[in-house]
């Protein structure tokens, strides 16, 4: 037996047992007369100490420990005198009989600990040094159980758990594809899933009913703190439903996590916002709940008085941050620094001030204290508060006072990782306008339905139409997004030709899928969250990197096992890939 025990388990319960244990030796302090040394496992970590009563063979072997070491020990357990309350085994040690070296190990990179002083390429590089740091294990064990409870959820509403093929077609979700040639197929490609997409809407067409899946979804695109090329999602479809009936299926599973996991209880339904609303409001498709900070549009309130500024904008708006009024000259001009940056893009700041000493703005010379107390009404603007406005062209002066909002929310205090605002975001529109190729895109994917209402206007005004298609957002980040798809085969069509494919390149792309649901499709709909995305809110983390074991970093890369690489000669020949692309 390697072990009686773990070294997060024994107890003052233990004392005068005699155990054995095995693990990683995290620390040694050598103090002559005594060692210490603390050996960790998964579980936890147990003090030993050696004295001088032990054989000499004994103490030289555990003088030449060293750290990260994998040793086996013996030894009885005894109260500590110097108890540590910071951890379970804090009240016990392990007098030590003997120590059995299981394998060495060369002196790490960095420190094995949750405060390590290893950068991020190093720990990535040894990744599998840095999973044994408790923080980042600690993830994986919350993913891990989320992903438990995730089935249990489904399993409970009668959702089946089905597994589709990773080597398959091009999927159409509006990413880059990662391909993979065929070697029996020469000059043809596989692509990964960018999601299970058309595969769950044939399980539908094949009388699946409900179905989820924990998957693996590959997306070859720019990389953020919430992307990875390479990421998770608690996938999903079912049959005979309407909206209402996936909004409270898929309520019902966040409920059943925040509730297992966090102990968070929600009594009331999520809140709904339309499309419409949230970018009016808020500036943005996924608007942080947490705090209110309301977008305000000042367009017909400023125009006309002579200040060019307004004059010549398309589109005027603010916020107001509460508490902000004692924003110091400086904090404004960083403020504005801020928003000038690429990033944002605007091109200054307005500011008025709502001070006990008055009403101050940058736009005094224009507008005198009645009108600037008039733009402040639009607010409710208190005494202490200070309004920001940004000016520009509509889309993006929204954009950037969303971003403005969700700074000043950040720099208020107003966004704590521990409160939860879940959201439905519905009425999507159906069209996206891309001004570049000049034709419409899917927003969602094109499987995705119209409202009924709004079929009228199909072809007349795509750009009006909107969909059966909703967000699941929580604290400002897009968990899941899904719609009810389009059942009725010439619907379908027309969605391709607004989309512009002939009918050819609709029936070389989704030609199995609409040959599928000429025999009898039930009408259906899903969602797909982001699992990664889940785990990290869940766990408090910015990034979703620390909430999956193998993660790319942001130029894609693998930096452990040094992946993509290139590939031998051979290789590409028996793929019929020309060796000239290597070059
Ligand atoms: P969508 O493209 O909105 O929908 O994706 C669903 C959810 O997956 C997560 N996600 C990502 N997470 C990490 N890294 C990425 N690169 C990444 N891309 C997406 C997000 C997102 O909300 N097939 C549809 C779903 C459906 O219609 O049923 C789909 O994939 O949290």
């Amino acid at each position: 037996m390697y072990r009686t025990h773990t070294c997060g388990e024994l107890r003052l319960s233990h004392i005068n047992h005699e155990v054995t244990l095995a693990g990683w030796v995290q620390r040694i302090r050598d103090l002559g007369a005594m060692t210490f040394i603390d050996l960790r496992d998964r579980y936890g970590i147990t003090q030993l100490v050696a004295d001088g009563t032990l054989p000499e063979d004994v103490l030289n072997s555990i003088r030449s420990l060293g750290r990260e070491y994998v040793v086996q020990v013996k030894g009885t357990v005894r109260e500590r005198s110097n108890k540590n309350k910071n951890i379970p085994t804090g009240d016990i040690e392990i007098l030590v009989s003997s120590v059995k070296v299981l394998n060495a190990s060369v002196v790490p990179p960095f420190t094995i600990q949750d405060d390590t002083d290893g950068g991020d390429e190093l720990r990535m590089k040894y990744r599998y040094l840095d999973l044994r740091r408790p923080s980042v294990r600690q993830n994986l064990e919350l993913r891990h159980k989320m992903a438990q409870e995730v089935r249990r959820y489904f399993d409970e509403q009668g959702f089946l758990e089905v597994e589709t093929p990773v080597l398959m077609k091009s999927t159409p979700e509006g990413a880059r594809d990662f391909v993979v040639p065929s070697r029996l197929n020469p000059g043809t490609f596989y692509a990964l899933p960018q999601s299970p997409q058309t595969f769950k809407q044939i399980l539908m067409v094949a009388g699946f009913d409900r179905y989820f899946q924990i998957v693996k979804c590959f997306r070859d695109e720019d990389l953020r703190a919430d992307r990875q090329p390479e990421f998770t999602q608690i996938d999903c479809e079912m049959s005979f439903v309407e909206q209402e009936d996936i909004l409270n299926t898929f309520e019902g599973m966040l409920k059943h996590l925040f509730k297992k996991i966090k102990g968070v209880d929600f009594d009331k339904p999520f809140l709904r916002m339309t499309f419409e609303d949230a970018m009016n409001n808020y500036g943005n498709d996924k608007p942080d709940l947490r705090f209110d900070m309301k977008i305000h549009e000042l367009t017909n309130l400023v125009k006309g008085k002579g200040f060019s500024i307004f004059d010549q904008a398309a589109y005027i708006g603010g916020i107001c941050a509460n508490g902000a009024a004692d924003y110091s000259r400086k904090q404004i001009d960083e403020l504005t620094e801020w928003v000038k940056r690429p990033q944002i893009g605007a091109k200054g700041l307005i500011y008025i001030r709502f001070g006990a000493d008055g009403i101050k703005s940058s736009i005094d010379k224009f507008f005198n204290t009645e009108e600037l107390a008039k733009i402040g009404e639009v607010f409710g603007a208190k005494t202490g508060d200070m309004v920001f406005v940004l000016v520009g062209d509509k889309k993006k002066t929204l954009g950037q006072l969303s971003e403005l909002r969700l700074e000043m929310g950040t720099r208020l205090g107003l966004r704590d990782k521990d409160t939860f605002v879940p959201l439905w975001v519905i009425d999507f529109p159906l069209f996206e306008w891309d001004e570049e190729t000049k034709r419409f895109y899917a927003m969602h994917h094109p499987f995705t339905s119209p409202k009924p209402e709004d079929i009228a206007i199909f072809e007349s005004d795509p750009g009006k139409v909107r969909a059966n298609a909703y967000d699941c957002v929580v604290n400002g980040v897009e968990l899941g997004g899904g719609s009810i798809r389009i059942h009725d085969q010439e619907l379908q069509q027309r969605m391709f030709k607004v989309l512009g494919f002939t009918k050819e390149q609709a029936e070389y792309q989704f030609g199995f899928i609409m040959n599928a649901f000429t025999y009898g499709a039930p009408p259906h709909g899903g969602i797909a969250f982001g699992f990664d995305r889940l785990v990290s809110m869940f766990a408090g983390l910015d990034s979703i990197r620390d909430t999956i074991a193998f993660p790319k970093n942001n130029s894609g890369r693998d930096m452990m096992i040094d992946s993509p690489s290139i590939i031998s000669d051979e290789q590409l020949k028996e793929l019929n890939i020309k060796v000239a692309l290597k070059e």
